[in-house]
Order: structure tokens, then C-alpha cells, then sequence
């Protein structure tokens, strides 16, 4: 049994230097759209009146209207804000911090017919209506119970008259007539997040805010403290509050450990997640794995080339570019890697359960009783007997069981030597089977005799901290890749197990946390396929559950939720679910996620690249979250 102390991490020394800037050098740089920001930013330094608060709001507007356009600007805009709040914050004068944080919003409105413990409904005055925005943090003063809540903006702008019924004839024609316009109010619905004690904490709380309680937006510089979103892994920044930075903490147990998921549909950003991932692990101290189904992480030791990316690396999050120094990518000998320098790999067959390879190969039942006979004959006959040196350890290879598999005439009818005991039917099966089993040996991947010289992928040098390892599968058919996965997590669990974290590996290296990340899940083990594939599901829940108290992480990516079984869901706690367009891709992620609002989930299908809702028991509340560009290149897929 391990036990996990804090002393076996070694986050290493981070290279987060916010980058020294200039006055010019920001108002230079920032284009037309933030004309505004700027305005509002010299109005705001100029004033300690009460409009440096309207000014600050002003900055922000302009900030959110930048970052909803999702261009290079948002980024520019959010230094210029990051700077106004510092100089803000440096005057250290009470007036300033109030200016640049507490802006009056609304009050909170009565509740209608739609009635829930969690939300209430919010009513924007006319002059505070620029400030509403979804997914803002906002604090809630209930005088009348002498409390403070915190909620966040998960509906709305909804606009009704502010005189007449909403239905009325008479107001409907004045939506055609510009001269009989009238006033309206902006109403929207506020999820409650908690109470706020004087502690500075959120917590659960047994009642809801009275109506007219008052409501403002929610001051940045409490909403880390507030959400709990501070640690060493550094993810990106609050959606809407971009001066909020969002981390988890490496260490926690719930964070990693619970297994990650990351969902989206194509072109969501979950790849970059993916990458984001894996460079904070690796900064961290953890060993990871990247089984890279498309070869587009095979460069990951050079700095990002993307220069709209780069820019926006620096602005938004003061990082700069940076590939990983420890890297490795393996790829099986028969396939092509885009890496500088592969190294060839192949996995023994031996090395599997029987079923598992049943199952990876779709064998029927007959099929799936031969290849049990024929390796347990195999591992009887050929233990003792190497084939090379390098495989003295293993009792049998592939090529072995294929020429086992032969098929000889004898005068009593035809002899398998794997199958001493053949009946007629058991040698026709055989002959099926060495089929498969010869298509498997021309991925290159498996020890046959075209790859006597190829090493076995060395589990061991998986297992180093900070360095990652990429697993080339691109070329490798569906089959093969799946070996390659179920080998993979098979042998590092095996170490995992046997060698408990912080304890010495055989190579006097203490033994790292371990992260291993599969791409396009679902072709691993896909819905419609979950029934016939016990072996594999029970390994992968195996590892999974046992792995997770020895710190072996699994992140799982599917660009089709609908067609990854619940059983993997299950297994993913902690879950970016970046943009999901379709209902039938987004059932399955909400059935599987506790503790969302509806009225968050109908934001996801209308999420931008890299935004992504990130839930999971590390975090006190699901968070809208913008995640960094990663700093490390990525090759894209043609
Ligand atoms: N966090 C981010 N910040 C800014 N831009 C991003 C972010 N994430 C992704 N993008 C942009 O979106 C593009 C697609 O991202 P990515 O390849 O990560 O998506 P994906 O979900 O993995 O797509 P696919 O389904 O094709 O694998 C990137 O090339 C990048 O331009
Ligand atoms: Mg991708």
C-alpha cells in the first residue's frame, strides 16, 4: 500500500515572469477596438471619485465585448486592465480598490413560477444594463437577513416593458413604431453559489436572498480566495474575469488522481487542453504519457510557432513560448513519425491476457478459446526455449504462435503444433486465427521476426518525472493501436503498483506521478462495442480505481461523447467539457456530471475555442474557464 507525501513532488522552478511593459508600449499596441479601454482606463487613474467605479466598468466592457470577439485584442485589452487595477492597487488607497472593484448591478428580483434553492432572479436598472453579462461573478447584499451571497449570471438579458404586460397589443406594435418605444427592464437568473462568511469562504447555504437585496459585480481580486482556484498548475483564466487567474494544485489527490476527461467537438481546443495538461504535469514533476493517435503532439519539444498564439500567451498570460526539454516519441518500426528523432518500438504479445487480445481483435468465441489454447500450449513449449537474447524473459513471441498456427498434413489428417489435441473444426479456426495474427504483425508493432531488432518499448523510461512521452500511433491501424494502449497502461500500472510513489525505482530515481493521456477514447473502446469488450473495460476501471490511490492519472479525450461508454465517463471526475454542439454529444456528458445548473449547460454549445466548464471534486464550484494557449508546438493535422 503507498501513502502519498507532499515531499515526493518537486514542482520545478517556474518560468511565469510577468514581462515588464510600458506605458507606450501598451497604448501603442492596443488597436481601435480598445479606444475605449483606454478612455475608461485614464478616467479611472485620474479620479478617486465614485465614476472611477463607472470607469473601471467601462474598462471591463470594453475588456469582455474584446474577449467575446476572441481576437488577439481581448489579450491587449486584458493588460491594459491588469495594469489599471495594480496602479490601483498600489495607490493603496481605499477609494482605489473600491473604484476598481465594487460596480452596483441590480437587485434581486421576486421569484416567478419556475422556483429552485439554487438561483434567483436579478432586475438591471436601465443605467446598470451594460454590466449584465452571463457567467459574471456577482456578490448579493441581503440586508434584511444580514447576509452576503455569492452567485454567478447564468441567464439573461431578458427584456420586458416597464410599463405594460409583455403581451399586450399595444406594446407589441410599439417594437415597430420608433416613435411609441418605451423603457424596459433587463432581467436575468443568478445562480447561488453560497454564503459568504467573514472568513472569506463560500458556504453552502440553507436560504436565498430576499428580493431587493442588493447586487454588484463581484471584485476579482476576491474571487481566487472565493473559489478556491490557486495552486502550482496553471490552467488559464476565469471566463469574463480576466485577471482571475485559474490553477489547481498538482498535489491534490481530488485533482489529477480523480482522472480527467476532456470532451468537445471538433476544433473546440481540447487538444490544446490536452497539451496544457501535460506541460503543467510535467512542470510539476509528474512523468507523463501522450498516446498520440494523430501525431500532432510529436514536436512538443519545440516552442509554440503559432505567432497569433504566441502574442496571446504573452499578453493574456505573461508566458512565453517553450517547448519540453525531457521528451521522447516512440513509434512502432513499420509506421512514419513527423518527430526529429523517433525511436522504434514493438510490445510482446506474451505480454497480454488472452482476452484482451480477444477483445481488442474482435475473435468469436471459437476464436477466442483457440488463441487461449494455443498460448497456454505456446508458454508450455517455448518458455525454455529463446528466440533472441532480448526475449529471454518472454515465454513465447508472435511469430512463434504463427508458425505454431501452421497447418501440416500428416497421414492422419491435418496437425496444428500449437493445437496437439485438434479437432476439424479447432484447425479451421486456427487457420482464421493466423490470419488475424499475421495482419497484427504487419503493424510492425508486435515481436515477430521482421522486428527481432526493434527494442520493446521500455516501460521504465516512461516512468522518469518531468519528461514526457509520446506514443506515435498515427499510422498504426485501429487494432494494433489499441494493443498499443492496453500495453501501455497494463505495464505502467504494473510498475505503479509495485513501486509506490517516492520510492526508489530501479534506477534511484524516486517514482514520479504518472499522467497518461489517450486521445480519441471512444475508438479505444467505443459504446456500441463496451459489451463485447469486458477484458479491456474491467483492466481499464481496474486501473483506474487502483491506480488513482497510487498516482496514476488517466486523461481521457473524445471528440464524440455520445459514442464513449458510461463506464469511462464514470472513471473521469474531473472534466473540461469544452464546446459540445449537438444534444446527443451533450446527454451523455450532463447524465454523467453532478452538480451543474441547467441553465450553465446551455452555454456549452455556444463556447469558443479554448473556453472550456471545468467541474470535477478539486474545485468547490464548476467554473467557466478560458484555458491558456499551450506554450509547447503543436503539428496540425492535415
Ligand atoms: N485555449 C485556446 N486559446 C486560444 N485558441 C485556442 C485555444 N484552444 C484552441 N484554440 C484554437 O482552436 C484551434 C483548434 O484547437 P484544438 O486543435 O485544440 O481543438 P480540438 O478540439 O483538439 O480539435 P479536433 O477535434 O480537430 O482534434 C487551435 O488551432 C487554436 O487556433
Ligand atoms: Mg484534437
Amino acid at each position: 500500500m503507498s501513502r502519498h507525501t507532499t515531499d515526493h513532488f518537486h514542482p520545478r522552478e517556474q518560468d511565469r515572469q510577468p514581462k515588464e511593459h510600458t506605458d507606450e508600449f501598451f497604448f501603442d499596441s492596443v488597436p481601435s477596438a480598445d479606444v475605449g479601454v483606454r478612455k475608461a482606463l485614464i478616467t479611472a487613474e485620474q479620479s478617486d471619485e465614485p465614476q472611477a467605479s463607472e470607469a473601471t466598468s467601462e474598462v471591463q466592457q470594453a475588456l469582455i465585448t474584446a474577449e467575446q470577439r476572441d481576437e488577439p485584442q481581448a489579450s491587449e485589452a486584458t493588460s491594459v486592465v491588469r495594469k489599471a487595477l495594480i496602479t490601483a492597487e498600489q495607490r493603496d488607497e481605499p477609494q482605489a480598490s473600491e473604484a476598481t472593484s465594487v460596480v452596483q448591478l441590480g437587485y434581486v428580483d421576486f421569484d416567478g413560477s419556475v422556483r429552485s434553492n439554487v438561483s434567483c432572479g436579478v432586475m438591471v436598472p436601465a443605467d446598470c444594463a451594460k454590466h449584465f453579462r452571463r457567467d459574471i461573478y456577482v456578490g448579493i447584499r441581503d440586508r434584511e437577513q444580514g447576509l452576503e451571497f455569492l452567485g454567478r449570471i447564468v441567464a439573461g438579458p431578458f427584456h420586458t416593458p416597464q410599463e405594460q404586460h409583455p403581451k399586450s397589443a399595444t406594446v407589441q406594435e410599439t417594437v415597430l413604431d420608433p416613435d411609441r418605444r418605451q423603457g424596459y427592464h433587463v432581467r436575468g437568473k443568478i445562480e447561488i453559489l453560497g454564503q459568504l462568511t467573514d472568513g472569506e469562504r463560500v458556504v453552502s447555504t440553507p436560504t436565498r436572498p430576499r428580493p431587493y437585496s442588493e447586487i454588484y459585480l463581484f471584485p476579482d481580486h476576491r474571487l481566487q480566495q472565493f473559489l478556491g482556484i490557486k495552486g502550482d498548475f496553471y490552467l488559464g483564466h476565469l471566463y469574463g474575469h480576466p485577471c482571475v487567474k485559474v490553477h489547481a494544485q498538482s498535489t491534490n489527490k481530488d485533482f489529477l488522481p480523480r482522472n480527467v476527461g476532456v470532451f468537445g467537438t471538433v476544433g473546440s481546443g481540447k487538444s490544446n487542453t490536452a497539451q496544457v495538461l501535460a506541460e503543467e504535469a510535467i512542470e510539476a514533476g509528474w512523468a507523463v504519457v501522450l498516446i498520440d493517435v494523430e501525431g500532432e503532439y510529436v514536436r512538443m519539444n519545440e516552442p509554440l510557432g503559432d505567432p497569433e498564439l504566441a502574442k496571446l500567451l504573452e499578453r493574456a498570460h505573461q508566458l512565453q513560448p517553450k517547448g519540453i526539454e525531457d521528451f521522447r516519441v516512440y513509434v512502432p518500426s513499420s509506421g512514419s513519425s513527423a518527430a526529429t528523432s523517433p525511436l522504434p518500438f514493438k510490445v510482446p504479445i506474451s505480454a497480454f491476457y488472452p482476452e484482451v487480445v480477444a477483445d481488442i481483435l474482435e475473435f468469436t468465441e471459437a476464436q477466442a478459446r483457440v488463441f487461449a489454447m494455443v498460448t497456454a500450449q505456446a508458454e508450455r513449449l517455448y518458455s525454455t526455449e529463446a528466440s533472441s537474447p532480448d526475449e529471454l524473459q518472454r515465454p513465447y513471441n508472435l511469430q512463434q504462435l504463427l508458425d505454431g498456427l501452421m497447418v501440416s498434413p500428416t497421414a492422419n489428417g491435418p496437425s496444428v503444433r500449437l493445437l496437439p489435441m485438434a479437432n476439424e473444426q479447432d484447425v479451421s479456426t486456427a487457420g482464421v486465427l493466423r490470419s488475424k495474427l499475421l495482419h497484427l504483425g504487419r503493424s510492425g508493432m508486435l515481436d515477430w521476426k521482421p522486428t527481432a531488432p526493434v527494442p520493446e518499448l521500455p516501460i521504465d523510461e516512461l516512468l522518469v518525472g518531468g519528461r514526457l512521452s509520446v506514443l506515435d500511433i498515427s499510422e498504426t491501424d485501429d487494432r494494433s493501436r489499441n494493443l498499443a494502449i492496453a500495453y501501455v497502461l497494463q505495464e505502467l500500472f504494473k510498475q505503479v503498483i509495485q513501486t509506490p510513489m517516492g520510492s526508489l525505482l530501479p534506477s534511484g530515481e524516486p517514482r514520479p506521478p504518472l499522467l497518461v493521456m489517450i486521445e480519441e477514447v471512444h475508438t479505444f473502446v467505443s459504446r456500441a462495442a463496451a459489451p463485447k469488450m469486458r477484458a479491456v473495460l474491467d483492466s481499464l476501471q481496474i486501473i483506474s480505481r487502483r491506480g488513482r490511490k497510487r498516482w496514476m492519472s488517466l486523461a481521457l479525450v473524445s471528440q464524440q461523447p455520445n459514442h464513449v461508454p458510461d463506464e469511462i465517463f464514470e472513471l473521469a471526475n474531473t472534466r473540461f467539457i469544452h464546446q459540445v454542439k449537438s444534444p446527443k454529444n451533450l446527454d451523455p456528458i450532463k447524465r454523467t456530471t453532478a452538480g451543474i445548473d441547467e441553465a450553465l449547460w446551455a452555454n456549452v454549445p455556444a463556447m469558443g475555442p479554448g473556453q472550456s466548464l471545468l467541474t470535477g471534486a478539486a474545485f468547490k464550484k464548476s467554473l467557466f474557464v478560458k484555458i491558456r494557449p499551450a506554450r509547447s508546438r503543436r503539428l496540425l493535422a492535415s
